[in-house]
């Protein structure tokens, strides 16, 4: 009974989730990633790609203020090596000083800055941008989750990259009785969080990006691509994590099968 208590009550929250969703957002597209699943992996070429279309678009608003440019030569990331870091690193402006004079100085950047933001501060940002603000993209797969059903959920993450694949590929004709109330500037997009009006302009259109793998460009790609970047960005260490709780379990079920002939063993004497 107190199994069964238990049990519904888990299912209560599981089903209750999606009611946390904004009204009437709809539901993330759900894609198909190499990473989801208990053996995922990130796809090198796609992440070199995803970084791509982040440098070219996306890092015109917005920055990754906890990823570092250095980190783009870890182990199970893009697998960019230290050369090209340096040299990518080098095409962004980073502020730094004050200098003597007591002003602030632009400089190339260092493999060891982060991702920093085009704007000089947020007034700048929402200024530039009808006053939407461009969010950090560091943790956004984290902080957002698309809804793909329960057990998908369970296997294969909250959906994160889903939700920013479902926004990039998502702006419609706004439906005719509500198209009147477009807010100035903004964009239709069911599948924005905060939406469905969305400040950012549709930012990717097809052949945007040239890939140096010859990959396909159309608007559907680049967002793929770009979505598993930032699933790495939010989880660089997931490979490892992975592999880490993978090991753990075979370890812990040979210490089971060992645990119970020790214990047959111990008590063989015993009698009934
Ligand atoms: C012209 C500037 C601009 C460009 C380029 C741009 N964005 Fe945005 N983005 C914004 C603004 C502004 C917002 C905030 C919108 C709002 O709050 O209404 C935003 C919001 C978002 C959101 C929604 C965040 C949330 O709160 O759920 C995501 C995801 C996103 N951008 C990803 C991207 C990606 C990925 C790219 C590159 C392919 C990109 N953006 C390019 C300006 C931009």
């Amino acid at each position: 009974m107190k199994l069964f208590k238990t049990l519904a009550a888990v299912s209560l929250i599981l089903l209750a989730v999606p009611a946390f969703a904004a009204e009437g957002q709809r539901d993330a597209k759900d894609i198909s990633y190499s990473f989801e699943g208990p053996f995922g992996h990130f796809d090198k070429g796609q992440l070199q790609r995803g970084y791509k279309v982040y440098k070219e678009v996306c890092s015109t608003c917005h920055s990754m203020h906890l990823l570092s440019f250095r980190n783009l030569a870890d182990q199970g990331g893009p697998g960019f090596s230290e050369a090209q870091v340096k040299a990518l690193a080098a095409t962004f402006t980073v502020k730094d000083g004050p200098g003597d004079d007591g002003e602030m100085l632009d400089r190339p950047g260092l493999p060891s800055d982060r991702f920093p933001s085009p704007f000089a501060n947020e007034q700048a940002a929402r200024n530039a941008n009808g006053g939407a603000l461009p969010p950090d993209l560091s943790l956004i797969t984290k902080a957002r989750a698309g809804w793909t059903g329960t057990f998908n959920q369970l296997i294969n993450g909250i959906g994160g990259p889903d939700y920013v694949y479902s926004v990039l590929t998502g702006y419609e004709e706004a439906p005719a009785e509500i198209a009147k109330e477009a807010p100035p500037g903004k964009h239709y997009n069911p599948y924005f969080a905060n939406g469905p009006w969305i400040g950012m302009p549709p930012p990717l259109s097809d052949g945007q990006v040239t890939f140096d793998d010859g990959a396909p460009d159309k608007v559907d790609d680049m967002a793929r691509d770009v979505s598993a970047f930032l699933a790495w960005t939010a989880e660089p260490k997931m490979e490892e994590r992975k592999s880490m709780g993978f090991a753990t379990v075979i370890y812990l079920a040979v210490l089971a099968v060992l645990l119970y002939f020790v214990k047959q063993k111990i008590w063989a004497k015993v009698e009934h």
